[in-house]
C-alpha cells in the first residue's frame, strides 16, 4: 500500500485556524493540484470533521470517511473506524493500493507513520493562532519543487527515506 499525505500550511508550519474558513484559505492553483493528484490516487482518507468542513464527497475518487458514528455508505462514500492498519488492510482487502490522506490533525498524525509520500503545498500567508501538527523524528528527500502561482504558493513533494537510503 502506498499512502501519500497531502496538506497545505502557512509559511509557519499552521495548518488549520478558527479565525478563517476552514477550506478558503488556500489558493485557487492548490486546489487544482490537490484534485489532479487525489485524482490520480484514487483514493482520500480524512476525518469526519475535514469531510463536513468539505461538504460533499469528492468526485470522481473513492472518499473513506474516518468516523464512530454509524452512517450509510453511498457509492463513492464508505464510512469506516478504527486504527491505520485496520484501515490499510480493508483497503487492501478490496485491491485497493494507493491512497491519499488527507487530513485533519488527528487522522495526520495517526498515518505519519504509514506515509510514503508527502505533498506539502506551503501557501504565502501567515494564519493567526493556526494549529500545527506534531510527527515523531523522520527522514525524507525531497523529489520535486512546483511554484503553482504569481505570488509563490509552492509545493514539495518527499518520499519518505528507508533503512536501504542509509546503507
Ligand atoms: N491544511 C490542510 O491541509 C487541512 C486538511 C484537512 C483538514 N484541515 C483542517 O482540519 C480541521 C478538521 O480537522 P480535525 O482535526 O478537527 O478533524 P478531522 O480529523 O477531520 O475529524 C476528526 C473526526 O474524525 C473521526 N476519526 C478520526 N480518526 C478516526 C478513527 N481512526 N476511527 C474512527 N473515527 C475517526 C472522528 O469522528 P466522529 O466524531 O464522527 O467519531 C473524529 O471526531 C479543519 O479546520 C480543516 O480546516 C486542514
Amino acid at each position: 500500500m502506498h499512502l501519500s499525505m497531502i496538506v497545505v500550511t502557512d509559511i509557519f508550519g499552521g495548518f488549520s485556524t478558527k479565525d478563517y474558513d476552514p477550506i478558503n484559505w488556500g489558493s485557487k492553483e492548490d486546489k487544482k493540484h490537490f484534485r489532479k493528484i487525489t485524482t490520480e490516487i484514487g483514493t482520500v482518507i480524512m476525518g469526519r470533521k475535514t469531510f463536513e468542513s468539505i461538504g460533499h464527497p469528492l468526485k470522481d475518487r473513492l472518499n473513506i470517511i474516518l468516523t464512530t458514528q454509524k452512517k450509510e455508505n453511498k457509492e463513492n462514500i464508505i464510512f469506516t473506524k478504527g486504527s491505520p492498519e485496520k484501515i490499510i488492510k480493508f483497503l487492501e482487502n478490496q485491491k485497493i493500493h494507493s491512497a491519499a490522506i488527507i487530513g485533519g490533525k488527528k487522522v495526520f498524525e495517526d498515518f505519519f507513520p504509514f506515509v510514503d509520500k508527502l505533498y506539502i503545498t506551503i501557501e504565502p500567508i501567515v494564519l493567526e493562532n493556526a494549529q500545527k501538527l506534531n510527527f515523531p523524528k523522520t527522514s525524507f528527500k525531497l523529489v520535486a519543487t512546483n511554484v503553482l502561482n504569481s505570488k509563490g504558493t509552492i509545493v514539495l513533494e518527499y518520499k519518505k527515506l528507508s533503512q536501504k537510503d542509509f546503507l
